[in-house]
Parts: C-alpha cells; sequence; structure tokens
C-alpha cells in the first residue's frame, strides 16, 4: 500500500473542514479579457493513447496554432507532469491513477482560468480517464476524450524514446502494452488515427473538431 489514504470512494481525502470558497470572478467575465476573441473557452481535451503514438506532437502542435491565432491554451504533458508536481510517482496502477488524478486537477484549474488545456497521457485505464472527466463536468467545465490510435507494432516500430527495447529487454517493467495493459476508450469523443493521417492532418482534423463543437471561431483559411 502506497503513501495515500483512500475513502469509500477509493478517493484520496485527508483534507477534513474545508469549505470551498466562491470567487467574485465568473468565467464569462474572465472570457471578456482574455485572449483575442471573446467568450470563455475553458475545457480539457484529454489525449491518451500508447507511448509513441503521437499525443505530444499533436498537443504541442495544436498548442502553437491556438498561441498563435490568440486563444489562451496550455499543454500539460505526461512526462513534464512527472518531472515535477508527479515526480514521486512511478508506473505502478495505482500510482498511474494518482498521476492522472493530480494532472486532472490541474487541467480542471487551467480549464477554469479560460485556457483551451491540452492533455498528453498515456492513462492507459478507463476509471482514470472516467475520473478526470468526472472530475470536470462535476464543475460544469467541457471535457473531451481524445484517442491517438496507433497499433502497439507501430508504437513499437517508431520507437523514439527507446523504451520498448528497453521494455522487450526486462529493463523497463509494466510498460503500457507490454507488461501493462491499455484500455482502449469505449466511446471517445474523437480518434485520431495517426497510423493514416501525418501530424497536419490529425491536427487539422482536431482543430476542426474544435470548431464544430463551437469551442474556436473559424481561423482556418476555408478551402
Ligand atoms: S500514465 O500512464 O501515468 O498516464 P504518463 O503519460 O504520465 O503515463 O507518462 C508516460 C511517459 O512516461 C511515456 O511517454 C514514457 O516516456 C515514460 N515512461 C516511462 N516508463 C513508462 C512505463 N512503464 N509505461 C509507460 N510510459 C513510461
Amino acid at each position: 500500500m502506497g503513501i495515500y489514504l483512500q475513502d469509500d470512494d477509493n478517493q484520496i481525502n485527508r483534507s477534513n473542514n474545508v469549505t470551498v470558497q466562491s470567487k467574485h470572478v465568473s468565467r464569462e467575465m474572465r472570457g471578456k479579457i482574455f485572449g483575442k476573441f471573446n467568450g470563455f473557452r475553458g475545457c480539457t481535451l484529454w489525449l491518451t493513447g500508447l507511448s509513441g503514438a503521437g499525443k505530444t506532437s499533436i498537443a504541442f502542435n495544436l498548442e502553437n496554432y491556438l498561441i498563435k491565432n490568440g486563444i489562451p491554451a496550455y499543454c500539460l504533458d505526461g512526462d513534464n507532469m512527472r518531472s515535477g508536481l508527479n515526480k514521486n510517482l512511478n508506473f505502478s496502477k495505482e500510482d498511474r491513477k494518482e498521476n492522472i488524478r493530480r494532472s486532472a486537477e490541474v487541467a480542471k484549474l487551467f480549464a477554469d482560468s479560460g485556457h483551451i488545456t491540452i492533455c498528453s497521457f498515456v492513462s492507459p485505464f478507463s476509471d482514470d480517464r472516467f475520473l478526470a472527466r468526472k472530475l470536470h463536468q462535476e464543475v460544469g467545465l467541457t471535457f473531451f476524450e481524445i484517442f491517438i490510435n496507433a497499433s502497439l507494432d507501430v508504437c513499437e516500430s517508431r520507437d523514439v524514446k527507446g523504451l520498448y527495447k528497453k521494455a522487450r529487454d526486462g529493463i523497463i517493467n509494466s510498460f503500457t502494452g507490454i507488461g501493462q495493459d491499455y484500455q482502449v476508450p469505449i466511446n471517445p469523443d474523437l480518434v485520431l488515427d495517426t497510423e493514416k493521417q501525418t501530424l497536419e492532418q490529425s491536427t487539422t482534423t482536431l482543430i476542426k473538431f474544435l470548431e464544430d463543437k463551437k469551442i474556436l471561431p473559424t481561423l482556418r483559411k476555408q478551402n
């Protein structure tokens, strides 16, 4: 058992006698002064998929596009979160859960502040992703689960970070897809197939999706 206490909901809860304080600034007020376009756009895009599927590349590409167009956006990336806030967590099921819980709570704050928050986490377990969605829904924030789909074979052949080789050689335990499961999303809001699409095509598909959902004004040149 790790360092965390769990309550009946299987949630970590050591904080007693705490009351959530309401702010004076509404999301609508924030949206009026935030970024180049009027309106509150705070939401979370949760990119899930195997290591090497292309989550980080798509996330950073989209963030770059949004910022260049005057739309507040911020990426939270698994490797980066694990270099700071979550550096005390490993890749056991229990610690992955805590990684996702903390990261989803941070995403929720960024989204509440008005940012389009782009999260790239392997997040292999459906329950953890469901919790991330629930944390947003509870406070009325839009959450999209986006499955970055590429087969294990393809991700392994890409092996950008050399981690699949290490996992096969037994140097890394519990590597997603090899020593531990990846639970494919059952009902994602969007699937980006990075075996069939280039990085640019996947990013454009995601931008169109955000336009359709009225998160973004149409910024692209129409063909
Ligand atoms: S998650 O499962 O808890 O969501 P997260 O996205 O934060 O994972 O971190 C995944 C990144 O950590 C991978 O992109 C890879 O660079 C690195 N990594 C190191 N060990 C593992 C492992 N056992 N399984 C998956 N990724 C790992």
